[in-house]
């Protein structure tokens, strides 16, 4: 079968040839239609991934849409998303992946096979953080830190979707921030320089004012702001670090405000919990209340795609086989 091949740690995909998988018990032989890459992806093949490092050559990929072929619980046929620990095993940038039964979800009717592979880790992400971990109510506001990406995309419009009664979206980049200005109600540009000033009481205020909830992707310098832009009694969950592994924080903010601080990682999340979670996103995201944009690449063009990922697209990247 054709599929993007890692040679080695660290290396940039190529499209090659790799063995047909071979059928096992309790697995379904799935035909990919369409891939979702995620920095995930990168990391793992970087070799420095907590999960462990790839033996080179391995195909990347952990999530993806396609029909059934065989196996599995499923009739041949069934348009489905799947989940597998792509690199660590084969994973779903080819032509045919063998996933775990327990991580096949039947698509609903309407949803076409880019967005639902697009919406699938951002999505189930977005809303198991915000809904579950930050337990925000309808009426509550949301700041989300690093709303530019596919996963902020993804947080601003589910913290819609939950009802959320303001939402503001933060980036550094003021031109994709106000391609988001349909789902958010504000937006707020971030400094994009390290040692830049913080941000100020009078921004804040245009943005209106403390929130009750930070969903923050970023951390890093930015991670200051989480502490200053919370309601007394506010919760902030952390789902990454795209500014930077390390803050500083004065502790006696944290107390002041008596604030929340927690972090969620999709990744330790046991399958059932996330076909339920996806089901919910795949029904938000076919009636067109998770819109986020994407843009398809064939397989061949997978050295780009990856390319592009890297320098943070703007745009989940979708691989179609
Ligand atoms: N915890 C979880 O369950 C979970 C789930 C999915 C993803 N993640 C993690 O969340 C992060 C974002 O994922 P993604 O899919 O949204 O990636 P993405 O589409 O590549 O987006 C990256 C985002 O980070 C911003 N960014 C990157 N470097 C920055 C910097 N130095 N300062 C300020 N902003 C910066 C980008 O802003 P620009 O648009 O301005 O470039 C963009 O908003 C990754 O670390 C990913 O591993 C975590």
């Amino acid at each position: 079968m054709r599929a993007a091949i890692v040679d080695e740690l660290g290396r940039t995909p190529r499209l090659g040839q790799r063995p047909d998988p071979v059928e096992r018990a309790g697995h379904t032989l799935v035909r990919v239609t369409a891939a979702a890459l995620n920095p995930v992806d990168l990391h793992i093949a970087s070799g420095t991934h907590p999960a462990g490092a790839p033996a080179g050559p391995f195909v990347p990929g952990v999530e993806g849409v396609g029909t059934v072929v065989a196996g599995g619980t499923l009739p041949a046929g069934t348009r489905v998303r799947v989940a597998v620990p792509g690199g660590l095993v084969d994973g779903t940038l080819a032509e045919y992946v063998l996933a775990p039964d327990q991580t096949c979800v039947p698509l609903p009717d309407g949803l076409d096979d880019d967005l639902a592979a697009a919406v699938g880790v951002v999505g189930v992400s977005a809303l198991l953080a915000l809904r579950d971990e930050a337990a925000l109510r309808p009426g509550e506001s949301v700041l989300v830190l690093g709303a530019t990406g596919g996963l902020g995309q993804a947080l601003v419009a589910t913290a819609r979707a939950l009802g959320a009664g303001r939402v503001v979206a933060a980036g550094r980049n003021a031109d994709r921030l106000k391609a988001l200005g349909a789902t958010a109600d504000a937006t707020l540009t971030l400094p994009s320089a390290p040692d830049a000033p913080p941000t100020t009481a009078e921004e804040l205020a245009a943005i209106g004012g403390p929130v009750d909830v930070v969903a923050d992707l970023l951390w890093g310098p930015h991670a200051a702001l989480a502490a200053t832009a919370l309601r007394p009694g506010g919760r902030w969950v952390n789902l990454g670090q795209t500014a930077g592994g390390h803050a500083r924080l004065d502790a006696a903010v944290l107390r002041h405000l008596r604030l929340r601080l927690s972090g969620f990682s999709a990744a330790a999340l046991p399958p059932a919990r996330v076909v339920a979670a996806y089901q919910e996103v795949a029904t938000l995201a076919a009636d067109g209340t998770l819109p986020l944009s994407v843009t398809p690449y064939p397989l061949d063009g997978v050295a780009d795609a990856w390319t592009a990922q890297a320098a943070s697209p703007g745009t989940k990247l979708v691989l179609r086989p």
